[in-house]
């Protein structure tokens, strides 16, 4: 896993949009994996910028995102269909045919899962999964204690989820509580990951998923198994790390070709 530690959220985005962009510049017709929620925010906003003023091309790419709550239709303002279509698919050129987001409100939601992993192998797979990581470990809605080899799936979402999702619901109880989500295998399948996480709130997680053992309580610790794993966070997130002078190290005596920026 490869860990990269910059002085704050905006830096390390800046960065992650920049490894993204290279991804569809060495490649335009690129599969891409992506997230939602607060922490990819800013890499889209430079996303943006970098198609608007460097004339990054989407008109190529195929995306999927890893998961849509179950009940909600994409034209619900807490989908993540109108996320993905506020935060960065109407700022760019984007096909729109090309977006993939699993349908919540499928009427038979097994067929639903089945038919976005196929969709997946279709395109020729993931070529780079952009990730968050949940306070409890989650990657995807992949919850503490699910299957490490899971498929896209009905979850249900812990209750430290709903907490920490609820606030643009209003309250919990306004908040579906199942979710489809790309397995950890199937974000595993991809050639790349890429994960941000940045804040004092997601120390531990980022603590057990970097240097903790390899377990299912921590769903984002089996990206410690992927051969091309990278890893962004910055000062706050990685204050509990016993190995950030190394990863430092590691970072300061990179050959030019392994740098990102
Ligand atoms: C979002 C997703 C989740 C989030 C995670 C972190 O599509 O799959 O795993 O990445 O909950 O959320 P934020 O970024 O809001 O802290």
């Amino acid at each position: 896993m490869e860990v990269i530690i910059r002085d704050s959220a905006e830096a390390g985005c800046v960065l992650g949009a920049k490894i993204l962009a290279s991804v569809i510049r060495e490649k335009p017709a690129a599969v891409i994996g992506l997230a939602t929620g607060r922490t990819p925010l800013r890499l889209y906003q430079e996303l943006i910028r970098l198609h608007r003023e460097d004339g990054l091309d989407f008109s190529q790419v195929t995306t999927f995102n890893l998961d849509e709550y179950v009940g909600l239709a994409g034209t619900h303002v807490q989908s993540y269909r109108y996320f993905m279509q506020e935060n960065l698919f109407r700022h760019i050129n984007i096909d729109l045919t090309r977006t993939h987001v699993p349908n919540g409100i499928a009427i038979d939601l097994h067929v639903e899962c089945r038919a976005y992993e196929e969709k997946i192998i279709a395109a020729g797979g993931i070529d780079l999964q952009l990730l968050g990581l949940g306070r409890n470990g989650h990657i995807g809605f992949n919850e503490p204690t699910g299957s490490l080899r899971s498929r896209t799936w009905i979850k249900i979402l812990s209750e430290q989820t709903l907490r920490d999702n609820s606030d643009v619901f209003g309250s919990m109880d306004l908040m579906p509580k199942h979710a489809l989500t790309m397995g950890v295998g199937t974000i595993l399948d991809a050639r790349r990951c890429l994960l941000l996480a940045f804040g004092p709130a997601k120390v531990r997680a980022v603590e057990h998923m970097v240097e903790g053992p390899l377990a299912a309580i921590c769903p984002g610790s089996a990206l410690q198994l992927h051969p091309r794993a990278t890893v962004i966070l910055d000062e706050n997130s990685a204050a509990g790390l016993r190995y950030a002078d190394h990863y430092r190290w590691v970072d300061r005596n990179k050959f030019a070709w392994q740098r990102h920026g």
